[in-house]
């Protein structure tokens, strides 16, 4: 029922996005259809799964984050003909081809999730967790960035047959896990600024370790004011890619290694322009001169008052004083995280008092704590935040919160502990 509403009124949103591109002179809907691109796919004839326990030639304990082409994807397309996304399938895992005019090319109309798969602990097979989390979100996203979704089954559906199709790539019990990330883009071509005429919904997957070069060491983060993340009304709070385009790794060559973090910071004050394309890039210019001074991340301040906590580029943030939790509450300008959802609700029934609301600065700097979490980055201790060139300094190792809570979560997730809320998936 829901899948059939959402089936018409992406309907109706494609009608009038055409109507648009034609009142512009666009011209004729069916020559803005791009052409059919499964022919351009890579080919498969059959899933060969007969090496799934191999685990390829790939150096398990030194996995890291970066990219490990695997050997299949999933692609699902949908069409303004369709009306709603059908027919996935398997293919090889390489190249897609795109119309230079696709609206993800041209105005970032695209969205992605971030999932992990664990090899299940003395038995075959996977375990997911909270897919239908991750499909809701990207629902959630789809309807602000004028976008059809697939529906939960077929976004669950389609994360399980890239897992299995995949299997030889995930890493051994304690060695990481194979990150899979769905995405969904414009991928009709479009040249009047108007939502495309077509989607697709892909599903790859890679083996990763840690996200941060630090490993599982604590972080160290400085706070930016001068540029920022999100505003009110933005897209903040929906995974687009475009809030993530400035993302840069510390396997680039532009990363510079030092660790005196404490180098007073010298942040070059960037004019706050509003526009989606100057956003990312200086947000591209932050990272890059806070990871030149040995930073490992950004951490954004609220672009109206600049004294209110965001996120960290790639993930959320919490301080602890005491017994109590605070977190910035998610109110359109921050990612809803899984693990930051589930990290809270972990919290709350081992006692800790959980706040979802504004975090200042002087919270931070007063806090004992500070953690960080995401799906890559799991549960991640902040050793140092730097703010306004000075250097703040919390508690780390063992017997932190941190510890605790990233100890509980990785235990539920890799199948180490009773999942008692029913959060992990099978995939067998
Ligand atoms: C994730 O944690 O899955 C994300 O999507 C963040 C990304 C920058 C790696």
């Amino acid at each position: 029922m829901r899948s059939a509403l959402r089936a018409r009124s992406f309907n109706r949103l494609l009608s009038s996005a055409v109507n648009m591109v034609q009142a512009g002179g666009g011209g004729r809907c069916s020559s803005l259809l791009p052409r059919r691109w499964a022919s351009s796919l890579p080919q498969l004839e059959s899933v060969d799964r007969s090496d799934e326990e191999s685990g390829g030639e790939i150096d398990w304990d030194n996995l890291g984050f970066g990219l490990t082409p695997t050997d299949y994807m999933y692609v699902m397309r949908c069409s303004v003909e369709d009306g709603a996304f059908s027919r996935g399938e398997l293919s090889r895992y390489g190249n897609i081809e795109l119309s230079p005019s696709s609206g993800v090319l041209n105005y970032g109309q695209g969205l992605f999730e971030g999932m992990k798969a664990y090899r299940r602990v003395g038995r075959a097979g996977y375990t997911l967790f909270r897919p239908e989390e991750n499909a809701r979100r990207m629902q959630h996203g789809a309807e602000r960035m004028c976008m059809p979704a697939p529906s939960l089954d077929q976004f669950v559906d389609a994360v399980k047959q890239t897992v299995l199709a995949n299997g030889r790539w995930v890493p051994p019990q304690g060695k990481g896990a194979l990150y899979i990330r769905p995405l969904l883009i414009g991928s009709g071509a479009i040249l009047g600024l108007a939502p495309a005429p077509e989607y697709t919904f892909l599903v790859y997957a890679a083996p990763v370790g840690n996200y941060f070069k630090e490993g599982l060491a604590p972080i160290n983060l400085v706070v930016e004011d001068g540029v920022h993340r999100a505003m009110p009304g933005g897209t903040g709070g929906v995974k687009t890619i475009t809030n993530y385009a400035p993302v840069r790794t510390s396997s680039s060559p532009l990363a510079v290694s030092n660790s005196n973090h404490t180098t007073p910071v010298d942040l070059p004050h960037l004019q706050f322009q509003s526009t989606v394309l100057d956003l990312c890039v200086q947000v591209i210019k932050a990272q890059m001169d806070a990871k030149s001074k040995g930073f490992t991340d950004v951490l954004y301040l609220d672009a109206v008052h600049k004294r209110y906590l965001e996120e960290v580029s790639s993930c959320n943030v919490f301080v602890v004083k005491g017994r109590v939790i605070a977190t910035p509450a998610t109110r359109g300008t921050i990612l809803p995280g899984i693990t930051r959802k589930s990290v809270i609700e972990l919290a709350a029934d081992r006692g800790y008092k959980v706040e979802e609301r504004p975090v200042t600065v002087d919270d931070l700097i007063d806090a004992d704590e500070v953690f960080c979490t995401g799906t890559a980055v799991v549960v991640a201790p902040v050793a140092t935040v730097t703010v306004e060139g000075q250097r703040y300094s919390f508690r780390t190792g063992p017997d932190t919160v941190s510890q605790e809570l990233y100890t509980t979560l990785t235990s539920i997730q890799m199948g180490l502990a009773e999942d008692s809320k029913g959060w992990t998936v099978a995939v067998d």
